[in-house]
Order: C-alpha cells, then structure tokens, then sequence
C-alpha cells in the first residue's frame, strides 16, 4: 500500500465530543460509558486551509464567489432506472454526484434491488460498478442470472477495502456505483474492524466525496440493527443525500420502499414491490394490492382509503374481537400504533355504547403495510364494532375520518383525492367526517357522519 496517506486518528466522545489518542471504555472526560468512536483526523490539504493554520487570510481564486443571480438552478440530468415505483421515491431518479443510503433488514432484498437497477442502468445509460465486500464476484454473478441482470457494461469488484472501491470509482467513473454493503468494507487508516461505528462512518464519508467529486452517483447499502438504525449509529444518515428503507415482513412477498431523508425530494411517497422468483416487480395497481378479503365483506373488515405521499391506497383493516378468558385482555396490533387503537377502544365504549373492556382485541393492516395517518381511525374503529357486533360493514363502502376524543369525526385531508380512488375501485360509498367549517358535501358518494355512533349505524345497519 504505497500510497496509502499518513493518517492520524483520534477517538472522539460522541456525547462530549472530547478527543483522546487512546480507546477507552469510559470518556476521560463526561465519564460516559461506550462513547469513544475512532476517527481520522481531517489533514487540511488546500492552500485556503493550509493558510488558515498559519493563522493568514488567502486571497481566494478568482470565480469562487458567484452572484446568486448568475447561479443557474437547474439540477443535473437524474439517472432514470425505469424501475418506476423506485423513480419515484428517490424523487425521480438518481441525482449523479449524489450518495444514497439503502437499508433493511438483512434477507429483505437490497442486494436484488440494487443489482435490478445496476443492470437497468448500465443497460440504458452507461457503465455501472457494484462493489461486492459481502459475497463473492460469482455469487453476484448467480442472483444476476436468475433475475436477468447479466448484462455489459456492468463492473463487478469483489473486495472488502475501501481503498480498492475507492480506486476503482475514480478509474472507471461509473455513472452508478452501488457499494455492498456500508458494513463490509473497511479504511486501513482505522485501527477498528469493519462495521464498527468509526469505519462506517469513515467508509461513507469518503464514498461521499468521491461521489461529488467524480460526479458518480453511489448508491450504500446497509443493514438495520434490530433499534431500527442503519449501521447501529443513525449518524450515517447526516452524511448521506437520502436514505432509503427497504421494509416489508421476510415471508410475505411485498416490499415497501420509502424515504426517511431525501434532499432531491419528498419523504412522504412509497414505492410497493413484490418479491418473485425472478427479482423485485413493480405492482401493476397497487392500490387493490393491499385488499385481501373478497365480495361479499365479512364481519371484522374495514376499508380505509389512506394517502401514502401523493399516492391514495384502497387498504384493508381487519379487526378480531374476542372475550378474552380472564385477567387482563390482550391488545395486539400490526401495522397500526396499539396506542391509537387503545384511544379508538375508548371511543368506541364512551360514545357508541360498544365496551370491549371484556375482550381481547387485534387489529391488522393488511398487506405489510404500516399506517400512520389517523384518517385512518374510522376504519379501524368500525372494524372494531364489526367483529363486535359479528356483522359485515355494507359491501362497497370505504371509510375515512379521524376521531376526536369526544366522537367526533373530523373529514379526511384530501377526500376529493380519496373519494376519486374509491370510485376508480368501484366503492360506493364513502364515509366520513363533515368538512371543518361544516357544509356536508351533496355529493351522493360521499355520507358523512358527525359522530362515531352514527357512522357505526351509517356502516353497519342496514337502512
Ligand atoms: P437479498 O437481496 O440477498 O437481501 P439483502 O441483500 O437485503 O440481505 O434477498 C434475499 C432474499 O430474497 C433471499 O431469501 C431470497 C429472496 N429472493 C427472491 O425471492 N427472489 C429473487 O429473485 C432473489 C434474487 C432473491
Ligand atoms: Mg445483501
């Protein structure tokens, strides 16, 4: 390793920020525990920075500062993979000179997806580099056969050294260069092994600059600790342009894919995928994808019409409701906040007469997806009083509202856009909330109801 720069590292606190030469248990100096992450020390290299040292002021380069009125803003051209529902997340492409963060569970599909979109790319707009530290050239080779992305112009580099992905990024500048996995490769200037904290970091802090530098867009791939963090430290998310989740539960087949940070777009859509023999597909209507139960409706079963980013998606709420043998019941959930659904149960029992308080109680979100939007709180709650009461809510209804602790149901954000989905889906009716400032909608699709009582009578009796 000839050219391997003559590095210094210290270890610095991550809650004080102190620096020792030495690893310690224990922060010399806020006596914390497990705080000491080894770090290389930045060599100022510029002139400026070299200047700044000496302690003297450096006349900067003509064309250093530019007038923001002559600063174009146009973004650069954004690799398409053509794989839409990934597009779309990432805001409509990679943005070259960028670094993404891809992570999930380990066996959740990363490395499929990311070798789909290295082949995509270098298929359609040039060479790509998938840097491999966790399996072999020919192990990659093998998922590449079965989900047909053996094609030219795609570079594999079979190694554990950041050094060597780092060189071979600038040798080839690809415009893709998809580095699997964060944890895998190591700096040799680090004393620490691969996947500590200070290598990981180290390991995406120089793919960053050799992105921007060289114009490549580096797509990271990570895994999640069981805490839900990428790499262990959620530092690694303030050194990346975006960071993407692959989720979904590893036996079932679909794959959600959604931003947590993304400075070239919002972080509000999500991409489904479904995992088959041959790689990760799109779904063709996504929105029937998470109904499960088939005509006619049976008892349990809500539908809410939810909005995940821009996107509305028809979504099924199954609810099971059962006197529980005693002690104290039980309340599960999947998908959807137990708190909230503890909240709906009080609801329900106040202000439309139905007491679960004997009975254990689950509520599911079919499809592996996870809601977060209370509009989301009417479905819930009438397929709560549907497996109470053991009655189907009426065949071609949707619902969509948020409860108030009073009963109340307030109208979803966006209904026209909810209320446009239902009819593509050939629902009939929508229930929900009277819009704020009142004035029901006279549209004959759309009954709102005020209170949860009577939207369990609108639901579930018959007229
Ligand atoms: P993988 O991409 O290796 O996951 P990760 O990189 O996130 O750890 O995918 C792992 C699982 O996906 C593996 O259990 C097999 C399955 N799989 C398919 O179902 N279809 C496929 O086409 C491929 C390549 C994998
Ligand atoms: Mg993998």
């Amino acid at each position: 390793m000839a050219r391997m720069p003559a590095v210094r590292t210290v270890h610095v606190c991550q809650q004080c920020g102190a620096e020792s030469p030495r690893w310690s248990g224990q922060c010399p100096s806020c006596q914390a525990w497990n705080t000491l992450v080894e770090t290389v020390v930045a060599r100022p290299t510029t002139v400026a920075a070299r200047g700044r040292q000496r302690g003297a002021l450096t006349a900067l380069p003509v064309g250093t500062i530019s007038p923001i009125t002559d600063v174009s803003s146009a973004e650069a051209q954004r690799l398409v993979s053509g794989i839409g529902e990934v597009d779309r997340v990432l805001g409509g492409g990679f943005v070259p000179g960028s670094i993404v963060l891809f992570g999930g569970d380990p066996g959740i599909g990363k490395s499929t997806l990311l070798l789909q979109l290295a082949a995509r790319l270098a298929n359609a707009r040039g060479s790509v580099l998938y840097v491999t530290g966790e399996e072999s050239a020919a192990q990659v080779r093998g998922r590449a056969e079965r989900i047909g992305a053996v094609t030219g112009g795609l570079g594999l580099v079979a190694t554990t050294e950041l050094s060597t992905a780092l060189g071979a990024i600038e040798s080839e500048a690809p415009i893709l260069a998809v580095v699997d996995s964060v944890q895998t490769l190591a700096s040799d200037a680090l004393s620490g092994p691969a996947g500590s904290v200070g290598q990981v970091r180290e390991v995406a802090a120089r793919l960053a600059e050799a992105a921007k530098t060289g114009r490549t867009c580096v797509a990271l791939v990570g895994h999640v600790t069981k805490e839900g963090t990428v790499a262990g430290p959620r530092t690694l998310e303030h050194l990346v342009d975006a960071v993407i989740y692959l989720e979904g539960e590893r036996l079932g087949s679909t794959r959600l894919i959604r931003a947590a940070k993304n400075r070239f777009g919002s972080t509000d859509e999500v991409g489904v995928l479904e995992m088959r023999s041959d790689g990760l597909m799109e779904v063709s209507d996504a929105s029937r994808f998470f109904l499960e139960s088939e005509q006619p409706p049976v008892a349990g079963s809500a539908i809410t019409i939810a909005l995940e980013g821009t996107r509305p998606l028809a979504v099924e709420i199954q609810a099971l409701v059962a006197p529980s043998g005693g002690g104290s019941p039980r309340r599960a959930t999947t998908g959807i906040d137990v708190n909230r659904v503890l909240m709906l149960i009080a609801v329900l029992a106040r202000h439309a007469g139905l007491n679960l308080t004997g009975h254990d109680v689950y509520v599911n979100v079919a499809g592996g997806l996870r809601i977060e939007e209370p509009a989301a709180d009417l479905a819930v709650a009438m397929a709560l009083a549907s497996s109470l009461r053991e009655r189907p809510v009426r065949a071609g209804t949707v619902l969509a509202g948020e409860l108030s602790l009073a009963g109340r149901i307030r109208q979803a954000t966006r209904a026209d856009r909810r209320l446009a989905e239902a009819r593509r889906l050939g629902f009939e009716t929508l229930i929900t909330g009277t819009a704020h400032g009142g004035g029901a909608d006279r549209d004959v699709h759309l009954v709102t109801a005020t209170d949860v009582r009577e939207a369990v009578r609108l639901a579930l009796e018959v007229a």
